[in-house]
């Protein structure tokens, strides 16, 4: 064996002695810290892991599988706030198609979110990244809605609820980074 390849050999080793605990160790408060440092959006990745109590005992990828969750609440809130909530609030034909249309890529969202699971579960970490990358693209086909028809303004609180989706992907895509794939 040249050096080269047993020098490869030993950072493999090195990498995997620090890797496995990262993976292995329980996510008491420092740990879903730590994880969320790694993110774009430490606050949002902390308060979100926080809410719910099964992270002070997740892995990283337990941590991955909540974040998950919480998008896919949070995409499914947003699908039937459009649907009926912000739908009510108008007459306008036009409106209300593009209003369905916003309602049906937030559900989408969700079901790509969803897919995602399973790929975290087979650890198929770039099918995962695959689904949540889609997750995230949907609230642009609901903004892409509204710059067809240039009568329509586009809510602000419809952006800020795309901003927040997106930023949820965003962590979760943190998260998975870390899973060392
Ligand atoms: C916490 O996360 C787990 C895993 O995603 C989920 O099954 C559970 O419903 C969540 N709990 C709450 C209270 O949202
Ligand atoms: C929509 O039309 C109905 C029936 O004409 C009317 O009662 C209602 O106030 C209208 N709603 C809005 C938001 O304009
Ligand atoms: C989810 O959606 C709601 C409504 O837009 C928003 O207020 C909230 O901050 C979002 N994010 C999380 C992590 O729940």
């Amino acid at each position: 064996m040249g050096s080269t390849s047993l020098i490869f050999l030993l950072s493999l080793s090195f990498l995997h002695f620090f890797h496995q605990p990262l993976l292995l160790v329980a996510a008491d408060a420092d740990f879903i810290r730590k994880t969320c440092k790694k993110t774009d959006y430490y606050d949002l990745c902390v308060s979100s892991l926080k809410s719910n109590s099964t992270s002070a005992n997740a892995d990283t990828k337990g941590l991955a599988v909540i974040m998950v969750g919480i998008g896919m609440v949070n995409a499914t809130a947003t699908s039937s706030y459009l649907s009926t909530q912000l739908l009510s609030t108008t007459n306008d034909t036009l409106m209300k198609k593009v209003l369905k249309e916003c309602s049906d890529k937030y559900s989408y969202a969700t079901d790509a979110l969803h897919a995602s699971l399973q790929d975290l579960a087979m650890e198929s970490y770039d099918y995962a990244n695959m689904h949540i990358m889609a997750a995230a693209d949907y609230p642009n086909a609901c903004h892409n809605a509204f710059k067809r028809y240039s009568g329509l303004a586009y809510p602000p609180e419809i952006a800020r609820r795309e901003e927040g989706l997106k930023r949820i992907c965003d962590v979760v895509l943190g998260i998975i980074d870390l899973l060392g794939w």
